[in-house]
């Protein structure tokens, strides 16, 4: 079936365009270098395919690129061409200011959609947390979140309280997945303690070629665990940050030898690593249909260890993950983080 009619509407059972990959338009270069979508092809024809990948063991199938809305000024038009695409897990969150706009943009679309938001840790307080998912599925237009995720550990707050306010909010019909983000190994291991009928479906964690703390250990137990990573960042904030610490241009020479782009390359890097989804912002279509163009292929091995090892790269270690936790512990007992 073609995953363009997949429907996430049901809560009941697995979202349907189950096969590893949907079809979405044709893209074509443009003399910009950028890939956009073809004039000369209308719709219909296959071009690009956008792989599926099962959030944790749920049977939903997620495409691999999604779509961030942070700091985002597109407006409706760019969010559409994502779901027309097949990029339906859009990403916000209460802090960004993004909801309303995405709530425009999905009227009419909510069932294709897999929409995420998340939750200020500031709001942790089972009450609050109800009253904050309340005003995002306002402001969203919709009457249930797909995914509803803690946006970092609040180290004041007992882990028990969101998550007795989450198990409330899924029972309830109005969440259906619950997520964290940013969270360490530690972090899982008691938030999952902390709720007695769901399972952490999703760990919402930065992950790009320049940016690889998770994989000290946090990338490898989500895998062994089945909680899919959604990659924050994945193009590092902007490809010019990626630019900066790759003197060689190895990112570049690597596009050219797998006739992709700069950013494709990037996604595809990230998306290359089991149960892993990035979710990249893009304000223009021309960015969509380019990076929904990151999947349905693959890097070639050699070409993919070249960009690990000569490109420079940030894995933190515990001793400074340590330092900055304390740091988050202190501010957010002084009520000074959110
Ligand atoms: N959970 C968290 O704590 C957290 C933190 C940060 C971000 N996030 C989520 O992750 C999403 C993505 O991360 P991000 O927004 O920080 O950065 P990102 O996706 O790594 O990079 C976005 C930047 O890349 C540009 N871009 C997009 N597609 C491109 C392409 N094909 N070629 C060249 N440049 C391209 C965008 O430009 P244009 O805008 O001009 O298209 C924008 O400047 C956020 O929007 C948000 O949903 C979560």
């Amino acid at each position: 079936m073609d995953a363009l009619e997949s429907d996430y509407s049901s809560k009941d059972r697995p979202s349907i365009g189950q096969e590893a990959r949907w079809v979405a338009p044709p893209l074509e270069w443009s003399a910009w270098g950028f890939l956009v979508p073809s004039k000369a092809h209308p719709r219909k024809s296959e071009h690009v395919s956008m792989r599926l990948r099962e959030l944790a063991n749920s049977g939903i199938r997620l495409p691999e690129i999604g779509f961030g809305t942070w700091n985002y000024r597109g407006g409706v038009e760019p969010l559409r061409a994502a779901i027309e695409c097949g990029a339906r897990l859009i990403d916000t969150a209460e802090s960004y200011g993004s909801e309303e706009i995405v709530g425009e943009a999905i009227k009419g679309r909510r069932h294709q959609v897999f929409l995420a938001t998340k939750v200020l840790p500031r709001n942790f307080r089972r009450n609050d947390l109800i009253a904050a998912a309340e005003r995002s599925l306002r402001r969203l237009g919709t009457d249930h979140i797909d995914l509803y995720q803690l946006h970092w550990p609040n180290l004041a707050i007992p882990i028990e309280e969101p998550m007795r306010g989450m198990e409330e909010l899924v029972a309830a019909g109005k969440v259906r997945f619950i997520g964290v983000s940013n969270f360490s190994v530690r972090d899982l291991v008691s938030a999952q303690a902390a709720l007695s009928t769901q399972r952490i479906a999703a760990n919402q964690v930065r992950y790009s070629l320049i940016e690889r703390t998770i994989e000290g250990g946090l990338l490898e137990y989500c895998q062994k665990n089945g909680i899919t990573v959604i990659a924050y960042s994945p193009l590092a904030t902007g490809l010019a940050n990626i630019r900066a610490v790759d003197p060689e241009r190895v990112l570049r020479r690597v596009a050219q030898a797998s006739a992709k782009s700069e950013g494709q390359v990037a996604l595809n890097w990230c998306i290359s690593k089991e149960n892993v989804i990035a979710i990249p912002k893009a304000s223009t279509v021309a960015h969509v249909m380019e990076n929904v163009g990151a999947s349905g292929w693959k890097l070639q091995p050699e070409l993919a260890h070249v960009l690990e090892k000569r490109i420079r790269y940030r894995r933190r270690g515990a001793l400074e993950m340590g330092a900055r936790r304390a740091v988050r512990w202190g501010m957010q007992k002084l009520g000074r983080w959110q």
